[in-house]
């Protein structure tokens, strides 16, 4: 499977009626079994760019070819759980077919046992975060898609996460595509990374990483981190 991004312009209108450049042209493609990381300052486009993707947003300049059966999960930048449902219905609605036993495993890797029966509304932000991830999982992706998934957790955690996601990318062939603002993470997880420009985004820097990510010792990461330091300042 192949995600084509070719996006030559999107804008917003105002509410004071002007318009809103957001994107400039974007071009980029995902294999299965790649991440790819966009990096880029707040408020330039990163969302955007994924509601785009996932055809949330038809309202674009470009094209974007999706493998029309690709099965997508995907983790926004809120969480966005249904409020009158508990923890675990949140997820099994999103993946009706899976077995007990794989979302027991998913809620056990995400911490999330004790919390099955609570409600949204009973939930910080961090937990609430590891059920939008517990339900991306669950549906098995082709295409995962995953907005900031580690923000608001604790560092630990954050780690523990992202070594999941590692694993479950290494388990299936699943094109990732992750927003994040942790060169930490990016590097941990990218196959390549794109480094995004102030609004309107294009990309400044596609980066890639050729070590496997598991083969990426604390010297490479370290080597990697220096690389990145050197690119130009107004990239990062
Ligand atoms: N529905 C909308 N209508 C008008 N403007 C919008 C809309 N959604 C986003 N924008 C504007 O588009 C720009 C990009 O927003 P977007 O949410 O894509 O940024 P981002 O890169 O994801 O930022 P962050 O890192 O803070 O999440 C911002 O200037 C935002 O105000
Ligand atoms: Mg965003």
């Amino acid at each position: 499977m192949r995600l084509e991004v070719d996006i030559t312009g999107k804008t917003f209108n105002s509410a004071a009626g002007g318009t809103h450049e957001v994107l400039a042209p974007v071009k980029f493609a995902l294999q299965s079994g790649e991440v790819g990381v966009l990096i880029g300052p707040s408020g330039c486009g990163k969302s955007t760019m994924l509601r785009i993707i996932l055809g949330l947003d038809r309202d674009f300049q470009g094209q974007i070819a999706r493998p029309p059966e690709a099965r997508i999960g995907m983790v926004f930048q809120e969480p966005r759980l249904l409020p009158w449902r508990s923890v675990e219905q949140n997820v099994r609605l999103a993946a009706p077919d899976i077995a007990d036993a794989k979302l027991a495993e998913l809620f056990r890797i995400l911490e999330l046992d004790a919390h099955r029966s609570h409600f949204p509304g009973e939930l910080s932000l961090g937990l609430a975060r590891r059920v939008a991830l517990a339900r991306a999982f669950a549906v098995e992706p082709d295409l995962l898609v995953l907005d900031e998934p580690l923000a608001s957790l604790d560092d630990a955690l954050a780690g523990r996460l992202r070594d999941e996601i590692a694993t479950l990318v290494a388990n299936r062939p699943v094109m990732t595509l992750l927003v994040t603002h942790s060169i930490d993470d990016a590097i941990r997880l990218g196959d390549r990374l794109f480094f995004l420009s102030p609004r309107p985004a294009h990309i400044i820097h596609e980066v890639p990483i050729a070590i496997p990510r598991a083969k990426r010792s604390e010297t490479e990461l370290v080597r990697i981190r220096a690389q990145l330091a050197a690119l130009p300042l107004e990239s990062k």
